[in-house]
């Protein structure tokens, strides 16, 4: 464990991004109901560019079926994006091969929602743990994974006498931690957490992200944190950026996303959140928007917002606004930005 620690802690002192998205673009051909019928290409991701800095954690919010898990399985190398490219460390992950690819994989890791879905219930946690050593042999030797795979259930906070137990023997917090102890055990430095708490109880929740960042603390891990929960969201993280319909539209620190939100699509989304209504003094009007959105088969042209906007004006419809800096190092895409004016009852 101290050598673990010892690495990662070389590592955070490291600023430049660890991870980098540019321009990325995924576009899913859908399976056309007749043969005559036209092409439809949904647009889970338009155009992003992102930055993960190391030893930080950057959490992703938006609505359902904006991109996240997309963004999620891109960033890990699970899927090639149509366009774009995948940085670690300076390097496009989709040019990897070979041994390079394996550094690749065991260096960026995701975490899935559901730990139990994710763990094969026919093995014991030893053989769950001991599998990504078997898939990347040459990290620990035979004769030192045992001990290995115990300071990972030390590391997670759970009993290393447990290792012959299986998965149905725990209880979905502790195995949410199994599926966080094989998430770090070859010293991953970017760890992806798509929705990995939303489907625990709230009071387990809070453990789980507290292990987290003490991991994060601990092994100078860097998180792209998805969740609906906007609050964990918050809690959890250095930066925040929003998404809608495939693109990013806010991205700053989580003050200024959350406290100085200059997207009206931000505002609107943090107003619906009863528990972030009162916060910090502060309260919050409820932003209703309009309708659901747009599908990403079709969005709309100009600004993809403006159909359910407060705010927008004739020339939302017309024309795209750019990610622009509305702050230091905060970006809006909006040609209005600001705080949404109260309109008196
Ligand atoms: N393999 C695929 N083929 C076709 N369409 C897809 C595929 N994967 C995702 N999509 C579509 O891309 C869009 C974005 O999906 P994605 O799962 O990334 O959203 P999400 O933000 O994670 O949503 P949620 O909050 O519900 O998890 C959706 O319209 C979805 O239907
Ligand atoms: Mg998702």
């Amino acid at each position: 464990m101290p050598h673990i620690v010892a690495e990662h802690a070389r590592r955070a002192t490291n600023t430049s991004p660890i991870m980098e998205l540019r321009g990325v673009k995924q576009h899913y051909a859908i399976a056309r109901p007749l043969p005559f019928a036209p092409k439809k290409i949904v647009r889970a991701l338009d155009g992003v560019d992102l930055r993960v800095k190391p030893g930080s954690t950057l959490g992703i919010i938006g609505e359902s079926g904006c991109g996240k898990s997309t963004l999620a399985r891109i960033l890990s190398g699970l899927e090639a994006p149509s366009e774009g490219e995948v940085l670690f460390e300076g390097v496009d992950i989709n040019s990897l091969r070979g041994a390079e690819k394996r550094h690749m994989r065991q260096n960026i890791q995701l975490i899935f929602q559901d730990p139990y879905a994710a763990l094969d219930p026919r093995m014991s946690i030893e053989q769950i743990l001991s599998e990504p050593f078997e898939i990347h042999p040459g990290l620990v030797p035979e004769s030192g994974r045992r001990r290995k795979v115990q300071e990972l259930m030390e590391l997670v906070g759970l009993n290393p006498d447990h290792l012959g137990r299986y998965p149905h023997n725990f209880s979905g917090g502790q195995q949410q931690r199994i599926g966080i102890a094989r998430g770090i055990a070859l010293n991953p430095k970017v760890l992806i957490c798509d929705e990995a708490v939303s489907a625990l109880d709230v009071s387990v929740r809070a453990q789980v992200v507290n292990l987290l960042q003490d991991l994060q603390q601990e092994l100078g891990l860097s998180f792209v944190f998805i969740a609906h929960d906007l609050q964990i969201v918050r809690h959890i993280s250095d930066e925040v950026a929003t998404m809608y319909l495939g693109r990013i539209v806010e991205h700053g620190t989580f003050a200024q996303v959350y406290d100085h939100s200059e997207h009206p699509y931000t505002q609107a989304l943090l107003s619906a959140a009863p528990e972030l209504r009162q916060g910090n003094g502060t309260k919050r009007e409820l932003i209703m928007l309009q309708g659901d959105p747009p599908s990403p088969l079709d969005p709309p042209p100009g600004c993809r917002f403006h159909t359910r906007c407060p705010i927008a004006q004739a020339r939302c419809a017309q024309a795209e606004p750019t990610l622009d800096g509305v702050g230091e190092g905060h970006n809006a895409r909006c040609f209005f930005p600001g705080p949404i004016p109260v309109r008196s009852a």
